[in-house]
């Protein structure tokens, strides 16, 4: 195979949390709201279809969307259950909001989801009112029984901004005030919105405060790109031999960055520029160039700022044939599919050279020539990050049901093409 090359620009689509966030927020606003640049992908689509049963006045996904609010309460009984899809996200802000609505609603999703672990936003819910009923341990099935909520100070005891998020939706629709700490800063997309639209919050290092607020003004918003989806091309380019790749207007939001710092720290080329501010984000334009990677070794103070992008890390390192330790992330187990054992087996199933931990994970130095099949178990972000190692030369894998890649970017293998000769 001809040594990797890589070249172009890509303006990879929408971020995920922002878009999710946009739909929820734009229906508690009173008056119309304006979001261009959304993610259209399965997982956005759950939480437009979950909110079009409580009765949201959603068209389809489209880059240039105008959305009309219902106020504070104005979401109505669904007749039908909440159908999740894959999205955690879907799953756990709507269980906050219909937390604080007078009514009930069941939410399902697919057997990946239906695993995941939902006391973590029904523990605080309920004990700010709210009902939960679960069929099997702490998953969905479920259905949650909204109420007039009271107020919270809670200490999630780790960083979880959907629990943080679910909490702040809660206080929000139900007029009261919350206050939440976590174990370290999780992404603040949520909060950064709401002060857009008028909401009194306020963010003090570890901990969020939210006053009762009357209304929300309308969003005006242009999503800027998934600093995540990105993430694929930076270690795209940096396992490069040869070229530059240009990543248009990321969302560098200080919460989310913690993969470029990753790659930096191991010996990364990035450079930043076109700074600017967007919707109370800040943005810019990366350049990638190929370098040689060294060790790196990430821990609990890390993990937050990158989780999504760790399976991701673990490739790179073995592609570039050094060391790496991940622990504190033991978060990964209960993420789409268990990603530290999945990971693993696939880096292994290679001919990589890598093992479990508890809580994390570590890759050695073995092989630079990987070959076989990868199964992502039906994980995007497992299917995403193989891709990029299945993209540096010399490497003959090939992935098993890529098309997951469409919870989160369905035309990820149209780009990865397009800038890897
Ligand atoms: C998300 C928060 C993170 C992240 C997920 C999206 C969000 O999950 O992994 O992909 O949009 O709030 P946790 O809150 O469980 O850490």
């Amino acid at each position: 195979m001809a040594p990797l090359r890589v070249a172009g620009a890509v303006r990879v689509p929408g971020d995920k949390s922002i878009s999710h966030r946009s739909l929820i927020l734009a229906c508690l606003a009173e008056g119309e709201s304006r979001v261009a640049g959304i993610l259209d992908s399965e997982d956005v689509r759950s939480t437009a279809g979950a909110l079009r049963t409580m009765g949201a006045n959603i068209p389809e996904l489209s880059s240039e969307m105008r959305i009309g609010g219902l106020g504070l309460r104005g979401l109505r009984p669904p007749t039908l259950a909440l159908d999740c899809g894959n999205s955690g996200t879907t799953t756990r802000l709507l269980a906050g909001l219909v937390a604080g609505h007078p009514f009930a609603a069941r939410f399902e999703g697919d057997a990946s989801l239906s695993r995941r672990p939902m006391k973590r936003v029904a523990e605080p819910l309920t004990y700010m009112g709210a009902q939960f009923d679960f069929e099997h341990g702490d998953g969905l099935p479920m259905t949650v029984h909204g109420v007039d909520l009271r107020s919270i100070d809670w200490d999630t005891k780790s960083a979880s901004a959907q629990v943080k998020s679910a909490i702040l939706l809660a206080g929000l629709v139900s007029e009261v005030e919350v206050r939440v700490t976590e174990s370290s800063r999780s992404r603040d997309h949520t909060e950064r919105m709401l002060r857009s639209m008028g909401v009194d919050v306020e963010n003090d290092g570890n901990q969020v405060c939210l006053r009762p607020a009357r209304r929300l003004t309308p969003l005006d918003l242009a999503v800027p790109a998934d600093p995540s989806s990105a993430a694929f091309f930076v270690a795209l380019a940096s396992l490069a031999e040869s070229g530059e790749l240009q990543l248009d207007d990321v969302c560098l939001n200080p919460t989310r960055i913690g993969f470029i710092s990753a790659i930096k720290r191991m010996g990364g080329d990035i450079r930043v520029t076109a700074r600017a501010t967007e919707g109370g984000e800040e943005t810019g334009t990366l350049t990638v160039h190929p370098a040689p990677l060294g060790n790196l070794r990430i821990t609990s103070a890390d993990v937050p700022s990158l989780i999504d992008e760790l399976p991701l890390l673990a490739c790179v390192a073995a592609a570039a044939g050094v060391e790496l330790e991940i622990t504190g992330a033991a978060e990964l187990r209960v993420k789409e599919s268990d990603r530290i054992s999945v990971v693993v087996r696939n880096l292994r199933a290679v001919g990589a050279k890598a093992d479990e931990l508890p809580d994390g994970l570590r890759v050695r130095p073995g092989a630079r020539e990987f070959s076989g099949i990868v199964d992502p178990q039906g994980d995007h972000r497992i299917a995403m990050a193989f891709g990029v190692l299945s993209a540096v030369s010399g490497n003959r894998i090939e992935i098993r049901n890529p098309d997951v890649v469409a919870v989160s970017y369905p035309g990820f293998w149209e780009d990865l093409k397009r800038v890897a000769a």
